[in-house]
């Protein structure tokens, strides 16, 4: 099955798909996106994405282009017609065509993007063993909370951790304090047995996995504590992991080389992996 994609309206061969030259996402990273997963041909989550869409779109006071259910009636059809029964969807508004200026246009009409791509989550080994992390200084504009398609300092940090042999870059702030992945969460399992990550505050973005994680965790008995936590915490921690739409929650079993608990994947986090998998499996359609 050949891939189609929609831009502005049209289903096009994927190929073919392109944008204005001038369109703003381009000059000046002046659009914002979601990574929606899809399992049994549904939209994971939908709702939640929809909601961080039109937060991150009030944000940078860009236009919905739509209405919900018109854009939800879009997102499943691309899903439908690129045969995406496992994948994900990825959508983008930007503010639109229009000559290069910094103020904004007046009379731009936002644009809208959508692909869908067939894709298996994390290979099974990673789930198994757990994953590498490398820390770096956070480097990013100070509202990551918008998930806008500025997206460079991500594309080189994962690309350092890439070098490194690792899989993530968590970044950290001038504190010490870790604030994120390059396109995930960060957590960490403490002595006591608590979930620690970061506060939704302007450092980060709030992941529609982090809060899916956080609404199965009373249900787990298991106690969430929203703070920083530093590097040197995290090192020192019984066990880590990270959450995104692509990878759901994968286990950090090391930090810039040194291990996390004994190297392996932590039970905390393994069952809050089959905990999430079930979540999303009662959302998807059947097989
Ligand atoms: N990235 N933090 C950052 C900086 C991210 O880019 C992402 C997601 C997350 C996790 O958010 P969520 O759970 O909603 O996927 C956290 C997506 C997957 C991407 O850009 O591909």
């Amino acid at each position: 099955m050949s891939r189609i994609a929609y831009v502005n309206g049209r289903y096009l061969p994927h190929r073919h798909a392109s944008v204005h030259i001038e369109d703003r996402s381009i000059q000046f990273a002046d659009a914002v996106y979601e990574v929606i997963a899809a399992r049994g041909g549904r939209l994971v989550d939908a709702d939640m994405h929809l909601a961080r869409l039109h937060r991150s779109l009030a944000a940078l006071e860009i236009a919905a282009p739509m209405s919900d259910a018109a854009l939800g009636t879009v997102m499943r059809e691309v899903i439908r017609r690129n045969g995406v029964v496992e994948g994900f969807l990825y959508l983008q508004v930007s503010r639109g065509a229009a000559p290069r200026d910094f103020a904004f246009p007046r009379h731009a009409k936002p644009g809208l993007v959508m692909t869908a791509r067939r894709h298996r989550g994390p290979a099974a080994r990673l789930i198994e063993e757990g994953v590498g992390v490398i820390t770096l200084p956070d480097i990013r504009w100070a509202r990551p909370d918008i998930k806008s398609v500025s997206l460079l300092p991500n594309a080189l940090g994962k690309q350092q951790a890439k070098a490194a042999g690792a899989f993530e870059a968590w970044q950290v702030d001038r504190d010490g304090n870790v604030t994120e992945g390059t396109s995930s969460n960060a957590w960490i399992v403490t002595s006591e047995g608590d979930l620690v990550t970061r506060q939704a505050d302007a450092g980060i973005l709030n992941g529609v996995t982090r809060l899916g994680v956080i609404g199965l965790l009373r249900r787990e008995g298991l106690r969430l504590v929203e703070r920083p936590f530093s590097v040197a915490e995290a090192k020192a921690a019984r066990e880590a992991f990270l959450t995104s739409t692509t990878n759901f929650v994968l286990p950090v079993v090391s930090i810039d080389g040194t291990p996390v608990g004994n190297g392996h994947p932590g039970s905390i986090t393994r069952r809050l992996r089959q905990a999430y998998e079930a979540y999303v499996a009662a959302q998807a359609g059947a097989p």
